[in-house]
């Protein structure tokens, strides 16, 4: 289960030139009052992307920034990769690892597997060499070699706790994260198979392993940007692997394990997000679609990964919003924070050569109010989003899924991959396309109503595209007749929007009726529903009124956090003489098939009921109730002066 934070913006990029970067970048975020949860470091602040140290040069203030971020109520995630070098003095990674011997090992086992990755040589005089050199050059001469840690085996485990927690609690190198990103545990090597000195670069045996009779498409041999195939691994009750049996599985042998030490480090419940994925992942970690490309086509395209890691059991997942490789275009990266704003791990991140700075704040007002307005609506629905996620942990079921999943006999929402829903309830249909002012969407045979404008779809829509003017400040939304959705009044962050009221927008369907959930914790203490420590609440509605029941109560939310107001969507009659816990209330509107009931102070932890009556006073109520009182008592004053 994600804490709560996780459900809110993030900002990231490689190549952060120093703090300040990061600083004005998050100034810039609050300035426009964008919302932003979350702030990244990538592998710029380590010492020569050393793991668990800090460049004291460009980064010495990150942990006290990381940690004031953490007062003003962001949190911080920071990237580990596995590759850990072995020409270091004094590097405890190094040294405890060749202690407790978590080194995947070459194939006569004398040894580790050696490859290179990012770690350069302890070098003053390198900076400068790397600048002009090429790629493989560099690679081959100013890089370290490094291992790569066993993590199917318990003693890597404990190997990496130790770093995590240790690193998490340095007084001088330490950052205080809250959660953390593993890179390049595929696991990436830039050199072809084993570091041989002959060369210096990779090699492999031509044997079974390394060549086998039939090789998948892959670039080059089964080896490349790997290690070798014929590499020994190890598992829990000391069966030996060939690193050709269990190569998809290094990023899933990683993610519990850093999970586990996040948390214990933390103290709260944490994320990771992994490169590398299996079946499985998804009960420890969430994941980003990998290095995709500053284009249109890739907006598309990650709606299609983000379906298909549902389908892997592996929700909490995005693509890196506004593209990784390749300058940005405006109004690409315009319409990506659109598309990315419903992606259920929302960040922007971007390559280290991109000139263009890509995060929202970056690109004027215009842009920035757009972002802004976006991100606004995500916050506004996390509640329901993070009770998608309460589901799919409890259930197994998708956050985000195709429309195929819930109109299953539709044929034509078989094929419709440009648009997807937030679990049945809530049909998202993004702008894909350059200078495109307006979207075809399918609306599948169900009530649909305009999420912006509560106005319902015409019938003659059912089972039919639509098209809808959409200019630059639009995202399409619509919520589905026969569903409750709990949302909340945004904010800039989740510390803040968490403690504001609750708007309950009730959807109903053909038949008047309408149901939903909510799942609510504290947000971030591990393991809440497992102890007990939630709230659950179902919510049901129809023609004549809305309920609200505690299923599970064991949290007491803060006094503030209250259900503030209820909507109803798609009244056939006009209502009247609503009561709210049996007490009749005259806060409330009645207009065009929208009843709106405002200003409540609902406690979440108690049942309650709203009862309405059909009334045949259907222009009464276009008014609030108390400026109709307001009237009739200035009415009467006039009459008595
Ligand atoms: C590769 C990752 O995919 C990317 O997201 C990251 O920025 C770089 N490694 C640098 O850490």
């Amino acid at each position: 289960m994600p804490p709560y934070w996780s459900l809110g913006f993030q900002l990231c990029r490689y190549g952060y030139k120093n703090l300040e970067h990061i600083q004005n970048v998050v100034d810039g975020m609050r300035n426009y009052n964008i919302p932003q949860d979350v702030q990244y470091a990538d592998i710029d602040y380590m010492e020569r992307q050393l793991d668990f140290t800090l460049d004291h040069t460009n980064f010495h203030g990150l942990p006290a920034y990381f940690r004031q971020l953490q007062d003003e109520g962001m949190k911080t995630i920071i990237i580990l990769d596995p590759a850990i070098s072995k020409n270091e003095t004094n590097y405890p990674a190094w040294d405890r690892g060749v202690q407790m011997d978590v080194w995947i090992k070459n194939e006569d086992q004398s040894g580790p597997a050696y490859g290179k990755v990012w770690p350069e040589y302890a070098d003053e005089f390198l900076p400068g060499k790397m600048e002009n050199a090429s790629w493989d050059f560099q690679v081959e001469n100013y890089r370290s070699l490094v291992g790569f840690p066993d993590f199917l085996k318990p003693s890597t485990h404990d190997w990496w706790h130790e770093q995590i927690v240790d690193f998490y609690n340095d007084p001088t190198e330490g950052i205080r994260f809250d959660g953390i990103w593993i890179d390049m545990n595929e696991p990436a090597n830039f050199i072809p198979g084993n570091y041989d000195p002959t060369t210096n670069s990779g090699k492999c045996e031509n044997n079974i392993w390394n060549n086998p009779d039939y090789t998948p498409w892959v670039m080059g041999d089964l080896y490349s940007k790997t290690i070798c195939m014929d590499a020994h691994q190890e598992g829990t009750d000391g069966t030996t692997y060939r690193h050709y049996d269990v190569h998809n599985l290094y990023g899933w042998s990683q993610t519990p394990t850093t999970l586990r030490s996040a948390r214990v480090a933390t103290g709260k419940r944490s994320i990771v997000v992994t490169r590398s994925t299996f079946p499985g992942s998804g009960k420890s970690g969430g994941h980003w679609l990998g290095d995709n490309t500053s284009k249109w086509d890739h907006l598309h395209k990650s709606i299609i990964g983000m379906l298909e890691f549902n389908l892997f059991g592996i929700p909490y997942i995005g693509a890196d919003i506004c593209g990784f490789w390749g300058e940005p275009d405006r109004e690409m990266c315009w319409r990506w924070m659109q598309l990315g704003a419903f992606y259920p791990y929302s960040r922007n991140h971007n390559q280290k050569d991109v000139i263009a700075e890509q995060d929202p704040s970056a690109w004027g007002p215009e842009f920035a109010e757009a972002s802004r307005a976006v991100l606004l609506t995500r916050y506004r629905l996390l509640p329901y989003l993070y009770t998608l996620f309460y589901e799919a942990h409890t259930k197994g079921s998708t956050v985000v899924r195709p429309l195929l999943h819930e109109f299953r006999t539709d044929r034509n929402a078989w094929t419709i991959d440009r648009q997807f829903l937030w679990g049945p309830a809530l049909l998202i249909s993004p702008v894909l396309e350059q200078g495109v002012t307006s979207v075809t969407a399918y609306m599948p045979d169900a009530r649909w109503f305009d999420y912006y404008t509560d106005s319902e779809v015409s019938s003659s829509s059912r089972g039919s595209n639509m098209t809808i003017p959409c200019d630059m400040n639009c995202i399409p939304l619509h919520v589905r007749g026969g569903y409750i959705i709990p949302t909340q009044e945004p904010a800039t962050n989740t510390k803040t929007s968490r403690q504001n009221k609750f708007e309950m927008l009730v959807v109903l369907n053909d038949d008047e009726s309408a149901e939903g959930r909510l799942f609510w914790d504290d947000g971030e203490s591990a393991d809440t529903i497992e102890s007990g420590d939630y709230l659950l609440l179902e919510l049901r509605a129809n023609m004549g009124g809305f309920t609200t029941i505690v299923t599970h109560k064991g949290y007491q939310p803060d006094s503030t956090t209250t259900i503030g107001s209820v909507k109803v969507l798609g009244l056939k009659s006009t209502v009247g003489d609503v009561k709210l816990d049996g007490v009749s209330t005259s806060r409330y509107t009645y207009r065009q098939n929208v009843l709106h009931i405002t200003g409540m102070n609902l406690d979440l932890a108690v049942n309650h009921e709203i009862r309405w009556s059909k009334t045949t006073s259907a222009a009464v109520h276009l008014i609030p109730a108390r400026w109709q009182l307001l009237f009739v008592f200035a009415v009467l004053c006039a009459l008595l002066t």
